[in-house]
């Protein structure tokens, strides 16, 4: 008996004529879209879960897919029904899309578990789509594998590669000292978008890809192809007829989600040198699988893992050189020695069989791991008085000679702050100075923005200064570089000593020895600390409300609190 149950599929809890009369309302209404009888006798039930969106560009081309995807379903045997979740668009959303990572995964767990569904195929692209349909996918645990939109194809502009994000990083240099016009800036802007996806530099929508490859929720090799590579089109499909089998497996989210496939995919991050925004996601996913990490496990296990992908921010070359040279498996093949082989993924084999054949066909964009492009990639966590419970830097993208660096702090209070004095030229401020903001962490700003990479102030640009330390509690674009000390944690809106740090304090960046420091004695901290007041909230209704009363601080991964964990998918009431 018990047996019997186990086998019996979820979505059958709704179509089975059990009880008449509920029977007759899930099924009736389905049929106003032309359902046959047989889509409700025991074929698996699927979701298209889809982030489209024409506000989210880098995930307008998913309505395509997802026929692409039912395709495939609908020839392994199964029923495919598509459903639209909250899409979140880096580049429009204000005050930032991370703000609204979480609202969207309780859309698409609540989705999920309320429908009947036995199985899940996840459209994703621009950064946030990814993680926040992957933590909601978590939280009910069925089967669920992944589909990347993938990246636009190579940016070409007067025949140079230009990366969608970097580019943008160094436009003011570019308007300052290199007589950058309008006209240029025109022809730029459609240059560094000349197809569908998302950015095609290993900025945070590739990384979030990788990730989702490197766990094992994706068939082999997805990430890294080009939105509109018609092979693309046939990953769709082939995800579609897998779902199918992975629901007649029972392969749910928690028997791939394991901690091996945690580790192995922070490992890959730090070879393929993605971005920052890597941590505080993972960190969220494991949170709602169950998955013990915390942000020690990144350094520890990252930091020493060499770097084998020459790609912007951290290189030169973009997602479709990466595509072309072999992409993902090769990384993985490369990387066999540091990994967990044996990690099951989503087409029910092994990472390390799944890879093992895969060759590199340029070893200008990926390395061998004998002769990687840095020895020591991945992710930095340091610790100090100034972020007690972590702050993170990627030294990939950093310069080498401001790792160990002593300065004076320039702070800004407020981005506002930042945005109307950074190019005063009474500002005072040297290369040597360390430019701290603060109020952009979970809950300043709110939603963590991506603004920890402050611009060079115009007047060092002029003299040639391309760097310097910058410390917050806000992210950075996956796309850009610098040494940004970010995430900083606990934020300086709640106290932490960040909220306490003055224009021309010391501070002391340590990075070999994962330090953080502010250089002010107790006595001062203590005075400071007695006469601070917490900043008013800029938004209190609402989402935006919830979000701050609830949202974790980074080091935790920034979830709403009470989202962490699964609830799984059973539902014993029904509507009628
Ligand atoms: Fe969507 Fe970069 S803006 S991936």
């Amino acid at each position: 008996m018990e047996k019997e149950h186990k086998k019996k599929l979820r979505s059958q809890d709704w179509f089975d004529p059990k009880d008449e009369k509920s029977a007759f309302i899930h099924r009736s209404w389905l049929r106003n879209q032309g359902t046959p009888n047989d889509y409700f006798e025991g074929r698996p039930v699927i979701g298209i879960c889809n982030t489209w969106s024409e506000l989210t560009p880098c995930n307008a081309h998913l309505r395509d897919f997802a026929e692409f995807v039912k395709k495939g379903v609908l020839e392994a045997g199964g029923v495919p029904f598509e459903f639209p979740v909250t899409s979140m668009g880096e580049i429009l959303m204000r005050p930032t899309a991370m703000l609204f990572r979480n609202l969207a995964s309780m859309d698409t767990e609540e989705c999920i578990r309320a429908n009947p569904l036995d199985g899940v195929v996840l459209l994703t692209g621009c950064d946030k789509t990814t993680p926040a349909t992957v933590m909601g996918a978590c939280s009910v645990d069925l089967p669920t594998i992944v589909v990347p939109g993938g990246p636009m194809l190579n940016g070409k502009y007067k025949g140079e590669r230009i990366g969608s994000g970097t580019f943008v990083w160094q436009l003011k240099d570019k308007i300052k000292n290199e007589g950058f016009t309008h006209e240029d800036q025109i022809e730029a802007e459609i240059c560094s978008a000349r197809s569908a996806g998302h950015c095609m530099t290993m900025g945070t929508a590739s990384t979030m890809a990788c990730m989702v490859e490197s766990l094992g929720l994706t068939l082999p090799g997805a990430a890294a192809i080009p939105a509109v590579d018609s092979r693309k089109k046939v990953l769709a499909q082939l995800s579609g007829r897998r779902i199918v089998e992975m629901v007649k497996e029972d392969l749910k989210l928690s028997k791939i989600l394991t901690r091996e496939a945690f580790e192995n995919a922070i490992k890959l991050n730090a070879a393929v040198g993605g971005s920052t925004n890597f941590v505080i996601h993972l960190q969220a996913i494991a949170g709602r699988i169950g998955v013990d990490l915390n942000l020690k496990d990144f350094d520890t296990l990252g930091s020493k893992i060499p770097l084998l992908v020459n790609l912007m921010p951290s290189g030169k070359f973009l997602m479709e050189d990466f595509f072309d040279a072999g992409g993902l498996p090769v990384v993985i093949n490369e990387m066999k020695e540091h990994l967990y082989n044996e990690a099951i993924t989503a087409n029910g084999k092994p990472i390390g069989e799944n890879n093992k054949k895969a060759e590199c066909y340029n070893y200008e964009v990926i390395a061998s791991i004998d002769k990687p492009f840095i020895e020591e990639a991945g992710i930095a966590v340091l610790y100090g008085n100034l972020c007690e419970n972590g702050a993170v830097i990627k030294p990939s993208a950093a310069t080498p000679e401001l790792m160990s660096h002593r300065g004076k702090a320039v702070v800004f209070e407020t981005i506002e702050e930042f945005l109307e004095t950074v190019d005063n030229p009474d500002l005072e401020i040297d290369e040597n100075s360390v430019m701290v903001l603060k109020g952009v962490g979970p809950i300043g700003y709110p939603g963590m923005a991506e603004v920890g990479n402050m611009e060079i102030p115009e007047k060092l640009l002029k003299r040639g200064i391309k760097d310097m330390v910058r410390i917050s509690d806000g992210r950075m674009s996956g796309t850009a570089y610098g040494t940004v000390v970010l995430h900083i944690s606990p934020e300086s809106s709640i106290g932490g000593l960040l909220g306490l740090v003055q224009s021309g304090d010391d501070i002391i960046l340590d990075v070999p020895n994962r330090k953080l420091h502010l250089e002010v004695d107790d006595a001062e901290i203590q005075k400071r600390k007695a006469a601070w007041q917490p900043p008013k909230p800029h938004m209190d209704r609402g989402y935006n409300s919830l979000y701050t009363k609830t949202v974790q601080q980074a080091h935790l991964g920034a979830d709403l609190d009470f989202l962490v964990g699964k609830s799984g998918d059973k539902v014993t009431r029904d509507a009628h």
